[in-house]
C-alpha cells in the first residue's frame, strides 16, 4: 500500500467558490444543491484536471495564477455534473439509495421532486459556470472547446447515455462488450473529460489531448470497477454508501460476471496501461501516476 496522499483543500476551495448564494425564492433547490457538492466526496475528477493542467502550463511556462483562473470554472462545472449523476443515480427510480457521501441522499432528504429539480440545476450550474468564464476568458478558444468536450462527455454521448443503457439493461446478463460499453459511458467518459479538459486549457496539442482520453477510459474503466468490488467488500461506514445495492438492483457488474479476482487484475491492468500512456505527457508525472495507482486500492 503506497503513503502517497493528496491534500484536497485547495481543490475544495476552488469548487464550493463556485457554487450559487442560498438566496431568492428558489432557495431550497440552491440549498439542496449546495449541500449535495459540499458532503464531499473524494474530489478525484476536479483533482485530475487540475493536476494535468498543471503538467501541462508548467510544460509553457504558463504562470500558476493564469492557468488556475482558467481551470477552476472547469473543476467547479465538472464536480457539479458529477454530482448532478450521483443525485440521480441514487431516485428511486433508478438505484434507490437513501446513503451517500455517508449522508442521507438528496431526494431522501427533500423528496423526489426536489432531488430530480437539484439535480437538473447542478448540471445547468455547470454549463452556467463554465460558459460565464470561458466568454470573459483570455483563451476562448481553449476555453470554448473544454465547454464542448464538457457536453459531450456528460450527455448522450457519455455519462448520461452510459446510465440510460445500464437501466436498460438492469437484471439482464450482459456480455463483456455491453459491459465494456456501459462502463466506458457512464464512468470513464466524466474522467476522460476531466483528462482532456486539463490538457486543453493547460495548452496541450490535439495528439496529447488524445492521449488524455485514452488515458481517462482506462482509468475510468478501473474506477467503475473498483466500484464494483467495494459495493461487495466494503463497509456502509467506510463507504459512506450502501453496499450490495448492485445485487439489490440485479445489475451485472464486472466482479459479478468475472469474480472478484479478475476484477483486480483487470484494475491493476487497465492502470498499468494508462501509466503507459502517461509517459507521453511532458514534465513530472509522478503525482498523476501516485494519483491513479491510489484508485487501485482506494477504501472508499
Ligand atoms: C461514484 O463516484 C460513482 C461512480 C462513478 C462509480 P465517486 O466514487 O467519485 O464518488 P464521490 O464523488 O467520491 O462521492
Ligand atoms: C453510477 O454507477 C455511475 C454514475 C454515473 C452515477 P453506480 O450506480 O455503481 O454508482 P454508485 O455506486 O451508486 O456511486
Ligand atoms: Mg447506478
Ligand atoms: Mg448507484
Ligand atoms: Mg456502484
Amino acid at each position: 500500500m503506497s503513503d502517497f496522499s493528496y491534500d484536497t483543500a485547495e481543490i475544495n476551495r476552488l469548487i464550493l467558490s463556485f457554487l450559487p448564494e442560498e438566496d431568492g425564492m428558489q432557495r431550497t433547490v440552491i440549498r439542496a444543491m449546495n449541500e449535495a457538492v459540499r458532503n464531499g466526496g473524494k474530489r478525484i475528477r476536479p483533482i485530475l484536471m487540475y493536476e494535468t493542467c498543471r503538467l501541462f502550463a508548467d510544460a509553457c511556462g504558463e504562470e500558476r495564477d493564469s492557468w488556475v483562473r482558467d481551470v477552476a470554472p472547469f473543476m467547479a462545472a465538472i464536480e457539479m455534473i458529477h454530482t448532478f449523476s450521483l443525485i440521480h443515480d441514487d431516485l428511486p427510480c433508478m438505484d434507490n439509495d437513501t446513503l451517500r457521501r455517508g449522508k442521507p441522499t438528496t431526494w431522501y432528504t427533500y423528496g423526489e421532486a426536489m432531488g430530480t429539480l437539484a439535480g437538473d440545476a447542478l448540471m445547468l450550474e455547470a454549463m452556467y459556470v463554465a460558459g460565464k468564464c470561458a466568454a470573459a476568458s483570455e483563451n476562448p478558444q481553449r476555453a470554448a472547446e473544454a465547454v464542448r468536450i464538457l457536453g459531450e462527455k456528460s450527455g448522450v454521448r457519455g455519462m448520461l447515455g452510459g446510465q440510460s443503457v445500464d437501466v436498460e439493461e438492469t437484471g439482464k446478463p450482459l456480455d463483456e462488450k455491453q459491459i465494456d460499453f456501459i462502463y466506458r459511458l457512464k464512468t470513464a467518459a466524466l474522467i476522460e473529460a476531466s483528462f482532456m479538459i486539463g490538457a486543453v486549457l493547460g495548452g496541450a496539442t490535439a495528439h496529447e489531448t488524445e492521449i488524455a482520453e485514452e488515458i481517462g477510459t482506462n482509468v475510468g474503466i478501473a474506477f467503475q470497477i473498483r466500484d464494483d468490488i467495494l459495493d461487495e467488500i466494503s463497509t456502509e461506514q467506510e463507504l459512506g454508501k450502501p453496499i450490495h445495492s448492485d445485487e439489490r438492483n440485479q445489475k451485472t457488474t464486472y466482479v459479478r460476471l468475472y469474480g472478484l479476482e479478475k476484477a483486480e487484475q483487470e484494475v491493476k491492468r487497465l492502470t498499468a496501461e494508462a501509466e503507459k500512456l502517461l509517459e507521453e505527457f511532458p514534465g513530472d508525472r509522478s503525482t498523476l501516476i501516485s494519483l491513479i495507482r491510489m484508485l487501485t486500492e482506494r477504501k472508499n
